[in-house]
């Protein structure tokens, strides 16, 4: 039984000399080495080995699996002695593809909040924050919105706590806005302003129904401005700036009369925008801004005889859209690969 394995190493040996090429080292390999192949099929046979020989068989068939294994590593490293007639040098396929490595990259929101974050730096705004976990407080009282307000129904609005409730009910927070309050609190408390100018981006929840304009998460891009003497054509220069800087010199917007409870006068920023290819460019409206309301810098105890200010809110995930050409904003959270791969 012993001899039987002389013979496999020594077929072996001269048939994996043979083997001239990619594809017939590969058989061999499958022939000897593989998961089916001869070496596997001799070490089973151990058990019908009689016991007095079962050691020495044991011993030979490990030998031979190492020489046969060695040998082929051998050759596929390009060591081994080059068969009669073939190339000599490394079994190298130089035609096989080369393995690619792909590359991982910051989600494509994640790069429009950077973009827009570092286009509104360049016009010395400085990134805030808030809290997405808010009070109605911050979401609506001191921002102008009265108790009565339908904004404020509960259907509307992800509530934490039972609206009405004599504390302040905490909610998640249905838009940005919440930041103007937060920081002129906190730079009147510490000091610093204002002056201030400031840009806030962040997610805001609603429960809308989802469609391929709606979410019931989605980011916005707040922006206030609260100095002496601000004016709206100070505005309307910072929004019309911002368009040219970020979609470039031939951006199409407007501003169109509108109305929000925190700014007086109110404006939404439309602008033209091509989202289908199949489809002419259509205004969009990108977000809403307008002169703070007296009501609001009283609200945080700021006289609004002395001071005045801009703000405005714009939805990320729209210019985002408009940007890249993105026709449905469920594309943006699916992380579908082969979609964000695109971009
Ligand atoms: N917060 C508003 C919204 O979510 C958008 C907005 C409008 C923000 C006007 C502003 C503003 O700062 O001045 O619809």
């Amino acid at each position: 039984m012993v001899s039987e394995l002389d013979q496999l190493e020594s077929e072996g040996l001269s048939l994996l000399e043979q083997a001239g090429d990619v594809d017939s080292l590969e058989q061999w390999r499958i022939e000897f080495l593989g998961s089916k192949g001869r070496l596997k099929a001799a070490l089973g046979k151990i058990k019908e080995v009689p016991g007095d020989q079962r050691k020495a068989y044991g011993q030979r068939s490990n030998e031979v699996k190492k020489s046969l294994e060695g040998a082929f590593k051998a050759r596929q490293a390009g060591n081994g002695a080059a068969p009669a007639g073939a190339s000599k040098g490394p079994m190298l396929d130089v035609t096989q593809p080369g393995v690619a490595q792909p590359l991982g990259k910051a989600h494509i929101l994640t790069r429009v909040r950077a973009e827009l974050c570092e286009v509104f730096a360049r016009m010395g705004f400085e990134v805030a924050q808030g809290p997405e976990l808010e009070d109605d407080e911050h979401n609506f009282v001191k921002l102008n919105v009265p108790d009565s307000h339908p904004a404020r129904e509960p259907i509307d609005n992800f509530y934490i706590d039972e609206p009405g409730d004599p504390s302040r009910p905490r909610m998640l927070r249905t838009q940005t806005s919440t930041v103007q309050i937060r920081v002129l609190e906190q730079a009147i408390a510490e000091g610093w302003g204002p002056p201030l100018k400031i840009i806030a981006p962040g997610r805001v929840y609603r429960p809308d129904t989802v469609d391929a304009t709606h979410s019931f998460m989605f980011h916005q891009l707040e922006g206030l401005y609260v100095a002496e003497r601000v004016t709206m054509v100070e505005l309307k220069t910072t929004l019309f700036q911002f368009a040219r800087m970020y979609f470039g010199p031939d951006a199409e917007v407007r501003l169109r009369p509108s109305f929000f409870p925190f700014t007086e006068p109110s404006a939404e920023l439309d602008m033209k925008i091509r989202l289908r290819p199949d489809k002419p460019a259509e205004w969009i409206e990108l977000g809403g801004s307008g002169m703070v309301d007296p009501s609001v810098l009283e609200a945080v105890g700021l006289d609004p005889e002395k001071w005045t200010g801009f703000a405005f809110g714009f939805g990320i995930e729209r210019i985002a859209m408009g940007r890249y050409g993105i026709p449905d904003i469920r594309m943006l959270f699916e992380n579908d690969v082969r979609f964000l791969e695109q971009l």
